[in-house]
């Protein structure tokens, strides 16, 4: 059974932390959507704040849900639309504070106030984005950006 530890100390020590669950978690396992359904659970669980929490991968043309945790979502988002397709076109991380002033921002779960999207690149191969969504504006700081980017990189390294 895996057994999560709380999280405390400053917020980056909380993100070396969670880091270090995901890697005991992800361990020896390669397969895409067992460590994204994973992962999911574990981010979902760990932080605050959060009503969704998943994957969209690339299936070679556009982004398709994958495992998640949080309300059914929109199935498959184009490259050119949405928080998430702006990730994946772009390859930088999409913080929004608030998606309402984001052009084109896809609601799947009307309580979503603030967004972040990590693409998820495996050299130059696009994987898919890592996405987290928030009810409050504003959830996601610039820590919060570097240690779930951190943790994305440890999903895209598994799948080796
Ligand atoms: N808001 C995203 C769509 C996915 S949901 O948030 C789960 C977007 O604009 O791409």
């Amino acid at each position: 059974m895996f057994t999560t530890t709380p999280l405390d100390g400053s917020k980056p020590e909380q993100y070396a932390a969670l880091a270090a669950q995901v890697r005991a978690l992800l361990d020896g396992e390669a397969d895409r959507i067992a460590n994204a359904a994973n992962l999911s659970a574990l981010v979902y669980h760990a932080l605050p704040d959060l009503n969704w929490v998943g994957f969209y991968l690339f299936d070679g043309t556009e982004l398709v849900v994958g495992p998640f945790q949080g309300l059914p979502a929109c199935v498959r988002i184009p490259l050119d639309k949405g928080v998430c397709g702006a990730a994946a076109r772009t390859r930088q991380t999409q913080r929004v504070d608030d998606v309402h002033a984001f052009p084109g921002h896809i609601a799947c779960d009307s309580a979503s106030r603030s967004e972040l999207v990590v693409p998820l690149f495996a050299g130059e191969q696009l994987v898919g984005v890592f996405d987290l969504d928030s009810p409050l504006p504003a959830r996601f700081d610039a820590d919060d950006q570097a240690g779930l980017e951190a943790i994305a990189a440890l999903y895209v390294e598994s799948l080796r």
